[in-house]
């Protein structure tokens, strides 16, 4: 059982403000009573909820793409910075989503941000083992050997030691170098640290592959989309 309000403001009628206005104008029906009580629980899989005589759709659940800019947090709350939240629209956030892991505030790319809390839970728990991808750009130049550790597994500042993670090179001078980096643990910093162990500093970051999603080429930097069913089901395989 939900409240009226939410499940109207849930399903594309305005703030809970908003809502409540509509509620009180007397055009919201349920199971054929005109109801004029914002607080009147209702149950959305039995009660027919009409608005101004058409049938509600009602949406759950919410799965949104972002393509992370950088200087944002990934949060849902912050006293100083701006958060993904912040980007989206005040429909779109009234699902209260929250991002599925992190991304530090100088990385972009891409983050799922979602209501699940059940796929949230699987997609970051280390058990299902998601592929993160990452392309990064290095101060220096990246050699046969990082690419060996990297396979072994890099042991970080704190002593913990990464599972083997692929490190492949795109491009890799004296001044620097372009990589791909593919890892399955979300640990605090663990692509910058992983470098820094190596002597290494990553001074561009972006995600381009979570689990089997793509970030693709449709989204700007600091825009989001919500997933298409296809794209669901497959983030569900996981
Ligand atoms: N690794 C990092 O160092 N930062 C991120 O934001 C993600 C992975």
């Amino acid at each position: 059982m939900e409240r009226l309000d939410k499940v109207l403001s849930n399903s594309g009628y305005g703030s809970r403000k908003d809502v409540k206005k509509l509620v009180k104008s007397g055009k919201i029906e349920v199971d054929g009573i005109k109801v004029k009580n914002s607080d009147v629980q209702v149950d959305i899989e039995k009660n027919k909820i009409l608005v101004n005589g058409e049938q509600i759709v009602y949406k759950k659940y919410v799965y949104y793409l972002m393509n992370k800019p950088d200087g944002v947090v990934s949060a849902t709350f912050d006293n100083y910075d701006k958060t993904v939240i912040d980007l989206l629209s005040e429909f779109d956030a009234s699902f209260a989503p929250f991002p599925v892991g992190r991304l530090d505030k100088d990385t972009v790319g891409l983050l799922i941000l979602t209501n699940d809390g059940e796929l949230n839970h699987r997609l970051i728990s280390p058990k299902w083992h998601v592929d993160k991808v990452y392309y990064a750009e290095i101060d220096k130049a990246v050699e046969e050997d990082d690419i060996a550790a990297f396979k072994q597994g890099i042991e970080l500042d704190d002593g913990y030691k990464c599972k083997p993670a692929v490190l492949e090179i795109i491009e890799s001078d004296n001044n620097g170098a372009k990589v791909k980096v593919t890892i399955q643990e979300g640990k605090f910093h663990q692509v910058k640290r992983m470098f820094i162990a190596r002597g290494k500093k990553v001074v561009y970051l972006k995600r381009v592959k979570f689990g089997k999603i793509s970030l693709g080429e449709d989204l700007a930097e600091g825009e989001y989309r919500e997933l298409s069913e296809a794209e669901l089901e497959i983030l569900k395989q996981v």
